[in-house]
């Protein structure tokens, strides 16, 4: 497969340094071996308008073909990697999030407190996950047997 990946933990501890991210480096391994280049990644704070400004630069300057956050999906006060998201999606993908609750609800009820969204911006496919590494294993699990066909779609490859 010919597609490039960027993968962005958002975490405050993280991006002091003060937690070790290992869902960002399991979420790479996981595209990595489904065949995915990964070229960029970053730990950044929960702001809003850096998630924002990171998500631009990897679909805008990077051209990533999927563009994969860890973290911030949840109802705490800092959790907003969702409302950033949405605010740089050219379109919403609502399927992708419904088929990680449907598998995740599965495994933990507390599935259903992630509210992750996925979408497109110009080329770039972006899915939020969840911050800890098995709640993030466990989401991308779901999905990533279509990324490839989402991917030729998107690239307008055709079906
Ligand atoms: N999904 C799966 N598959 N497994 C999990 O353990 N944890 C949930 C949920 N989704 C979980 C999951 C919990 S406890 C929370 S709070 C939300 O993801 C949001 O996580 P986040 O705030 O780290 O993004």
């Amino acid at each position: 497969m010919d597609y490039t990946a960027a993968v962005i933990t958002a975490s405050d501890l993280g991006s002091q340094g003060k937690r070790i991210d290992t869902s960002g480096p399991a979420v790479c391994k996981m595209i990595e071996d489904a065949g995915f280049h990964v070229i960029h990644t970053a730990i950044i704070p929960d702001e809003q308008a850096e998630i924002q400004k990171m998500l631009i630069y990897c679909a805008d300057e990077l051209h990533a073909n999927l563009i994969l956050t860890t973290g911030g999906t949840g109802l705490s006060p800092r959790d907003v990697t969702p409302e950033a998201t949405l605010a740089v999606l050219d379109r919403e993908i609502r399927a992708i999030p419904v088929a990680m609750w449907v598998e995740s609800l599965k495994v933990t009820p507390r599935a259903m407190l992630s509210r992750a969204v996925a979408g497109t911006r110009g080329t770039s496919l972006i899915i939020n996950l969840p911050g800890s590494e098995k709640a993030a294993k466990e989401n991308l699990s779901a999905i990533i047997g279509v990324l490839e066909h989402a991917m030729h779609m998107i690239a307008a490859e055709g079906h």
